[in-house]
């Protein structure tokens, strides 16, 4: 039996129905940035399994720290103990995040850091003694499967079983360049009617929505508004951050800087499941006191695993590196050589691209899961392209590593599939 056949047996995958689409494609092995299946085909990962494997698959730099990790200290429990991979992690990171972070707090997932942020943010209040309980959240943000994350997240189609459960959120348009007086004065009546909490936002990207960029000025102007009303800002950088945006993070784009961060993905090199939740010491000393309860009693079992910190070590390592800066440089000005060659197009509506992220809306009705969605993933698979349309957007979020050959590759498939839509 064939592992697609093996999978069908005992599986049960997310984000899909099972009775309409039964098949799994088995993944065999994965190197650089190709992915091979079990009868041996090769794909270009172009959106670098959700944006999480950016030094490229199997990095020897990476596998090496994290088998030798393996081999001193594989886990052990962090509530109580400490070990050196998770304080040169937090070291490591708070040079490169914005200045005002301080604290580094650990969760499983890109939800869990979400959650974790949310929780904060409401017992930061509840800690003051204030009763706070709702959220403003962009529309068509994605953060995340959980509770928390659901409700704040305001891409809710398939929500709908979980509506009656999720928390208070109020939600505001993007910043466009033209509705920022709108949106303050939404900010406004929110806040004089509502006990507001924190401000959640995917800081000039939104991901899930289709790559949608927003206007960077106009997100400033919010965060100060909400500094200015005691309104915790967060930043969910688990799609953005590790140098997605030309920057480490989105948030250096951005004048006011956010008081919690919640990251993941690129954070552990798309080796290992790990997130943080980073905050200002602010934040952190809101949780200090005689009495326990006041305490953040949130926690993972593998809270700060330290392989996964290994991996998350080096990866930062590499990051920082002037090759790898120097690539996000050259994948970042070939996608704008893409882009002034193919926005003309015919069945191009619209393009967008910063940093390793581009874009591509194409100029057709399509829904997020459906025939034509399935057509041009196949049309992708078939010619050796792993890409994975959002609704009708066509996205690049490729491994830093690409070699010009590979990247060329991507970019022909993309113009080659205009002819089938
Ligand atoms: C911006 C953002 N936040 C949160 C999440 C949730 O992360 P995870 O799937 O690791 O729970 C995602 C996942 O795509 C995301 O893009």
């Amino acid at each position: 039996m064939t592992l697609k056949e093996r999978d069908k047996k005992h599986l049960w995958h997310p984000l899909k129905q099972h009775q309409l689409n039964p098949e799994s494609l088995a993944i065999v092995k994965a190197k650089g940035c190709v992915l091979t299946d079990e009868d041996g085909n090769e794909y270009i990962d172009a959106i670098s399994s959700w944006y999480t494997c950016m030094y490229g698959h199997c990095n020897e730099f990476i596998t090496e720290r994290v088998a030798t990790q393996m081999q001193q200290l594989d886990h052990v429990m962090f509530s109580d103990f400490t070990h050196e991979p998770a304080v040169k992690l937090s070291e490591e990171l708070i040079k490169i995040l914005p200045e005002n972070q301080n604290r580094i707090y650990f969760n499983d997932n890109g939800s869990t850091a979400v959650e974790s942020a949310i929780k904060m943010a409401l017992q930061f209040y509840f800690n003051k003694g204030e009763k706070r309980s709702t959220f403003i959240a962009f529309e068509n943000g994605f953060h995340g499967d959980t509770f928390g994350a659901m409700s704040v997240s305001g891409l809710s189609v398939y929500n709908g079983p979980f509506e009656d459960f999720l928390i208070e959120v109020k939600r505001i348009p993007t910043p466009n360049g033209n509705n920022l007086n709108e949106i303050l004065s939404q900010l406004e009546r929110y806040t004089s009617e509502f006990d507001v909490a924190g401000f959640i936002y995917e800081p000039l990207i939104q991901g899930a929505a289709g790559m949608t960029i927003h206007d960077a000025d106009g997100l400033n102007s919010i965060l100060k508004f909400c500094k200015s009303h005691d309104i915790l800002n967060i930043a969910d950088e688990v799609m953005t951050g590790f140098g997605k945006t030309g920057k480490y993070f989105a948030s250096d784009y951005i004048g006011t800087k956010p008081d919690i961060i919640c990251l993941s993905k690129a954070l552990t090199a798309g080796l290992l499941p790990m997130a943080i939740t980073s905050c200002t010491e602010a934040i952190y000393e809101g949780f200090l006191s005689d009495d326990i309860g006041n305490g953040f009693f949130h926690c993972h079992t593998y809270s700060a695993n330290p392989v996964a910190c290994a991996a998350a070590i080096a990866g930062i390592e590499l990051l920082t590196s002037s090759d790898i800066q120097m690539s996000i440089k050259q994948i970042s000005e070939s996608h704008q050589k893409f882009e002034n060659k193919i926005k003309d197009h015919a069945k191009v509506r619209a393009t967008r691209h910063l940093g390793v992220i581009f874009a591509l809306d194409l100029d057709t009705k399509m829904k997020r899961y459906g025939d034509l969605r399935d057509k041009l993933l196949k049309f992708f698979m078939d010619r050796g392209v792993f890409l994975r349309p959002l609704g009708n957007t066509i996205y690049i979020q490729v491994p830093y590593i690409i070699s010009a050959s590979e990247l060329q590759k991507v970019y022909d498939t993309i113009e080659a599939c205009l002819g089938i839509v």
